[in-house]
């Protein structure tokens, strides 16, 4: 933490100076979350505060799909990633081309595009949805039948919950495809009494033998109102540092997985986008109009 003191002290002073925001995801070290962000959440919740925000320049301390959806809702601010090369696997997963194969073959079926994809796979669909209220977007619809893209583990998930038919791609989060139903057997034998939840990016059986399933900003939740002895949050291992910060009585039981593009996002990067204004994420005005329908057809629900 001291080692931290020079660069929390310095993007302090260059957010007032450069009238700037940090908005940082549930996935970010807690000296990014509790020391420098200005808005925290999940991919919704960044989503919907990103509209709202009144600065000139947004900082985001996630991922580039994050950085481009905050681009998108605005578009006339500066918006910064520190680290271009925080990617995503479900965003690599897909690209428009085969958004059109999949229409050619499923004539008239609604495309349902997880946020965690590129402007332009967005640009293709006829709505975005988030872990947060997939299921509430399927049924908006009013339709028996969906494409919901591009994780097939969301998906599978999803369909659980609801009449409506859904079919999938196959993309996957290199994060949450690590967890295995023997994994959550084996904490169940080691840690008796332990409550555990997964994020619906974990294979179907994970979440089938999971006591509750969410998006991050669910499962932060879940811990506040409940306040489980023992939890274990099968999702990437900044959530719990961040979440257990808030409850010095809850016993947060490992493991966890790494996002490597959620960890290409440190102290020093962020300070040195606000100092060198960099690395401005845009997006090809060809598509912009498409991709933020979809996005703000998602947050009118
Ligand atoms: P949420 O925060 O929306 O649950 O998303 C998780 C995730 O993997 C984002 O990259
Ligand atoms: Fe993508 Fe998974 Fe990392 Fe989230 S945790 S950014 S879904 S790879």
């Amino acid at each position: 933490w001291l080692s931290h003191e020079a660069d929390i002290e310095a993007i302090l002073d260059l957010k007032r100076r450069r009238n700037a925001v940090i908005l940082a995801h549930n996935y970010q070290t807690p000296e990014i979350f509790h020391s420098v962000a200005d808005i925290v959440g999940d991919s919704l919740a960044l989503a919907r505060k990103a509209v709202e925000v009144d600065a000139e320049v947004i900082v985001l301390a996630g991922v580039h799909f994050m950085a481009e959806t905050a681009k998108l809702l605005n578009p006339e601010k500066t918006v910064l990633i520190p680290d271009m090369g925080a990617g995503c696997s479900l965003a690599e997963s897909i690209t428009p081309e085969d958004v059109a194969l999949l229409r050619q073959a499923h004539p008239g079926v609604p495309v349902i595009t997880y946020v965690n994809t590129s402007a332009a796979v967005k640009a293709a669909s006829d709505i975005c949805c988030t872990s947060g209220n997939a299921r509430k977007v399927v049924e908006s619809l009013g339709v028996p039948k969906v494409l919901m893209i591009p994780d097939e583990y969301l998906a599978q998930n999803v369909a659980r919950e609801t009449d409506v038919e859904i079919i999938a791609w196959r993309g996957h989060c290199e994060v949450h495809e690590l967890f295995n139903a023997q994994d959550v057997r084996d904490l169940r034998e080691a840690y008796p009494g332990v409550t555990i939840l997964a994020h619906p990016e974990c294979p179907p059986e994970v979440v089938a033998e999971a006591d509750f399933a969410g998006s991050t900003a669910v499962m932060s939740d879940y811990v506040g109102q409940k306040k489980p002895a023992r939890v274990v949050l099968l999702t990437e291992c900044s959530m719990s540092d961040n979440v257990a910060v808030h409850h010095p009585d809850v016993e947060f039981v490992r493991p966890c997985n790494l996002c490597p593009h959620m960890k290409r996002i440190t102290l020093s990067n962020i300070r040195k986008a606000l100092e060198e204004n960099r690395h401005e994420v845009t997006v090809d005005p060809a598509i912009a109009g498409a991709a933020r329908g979809a996005v703000e057809r998602m947050l009118a629900i």
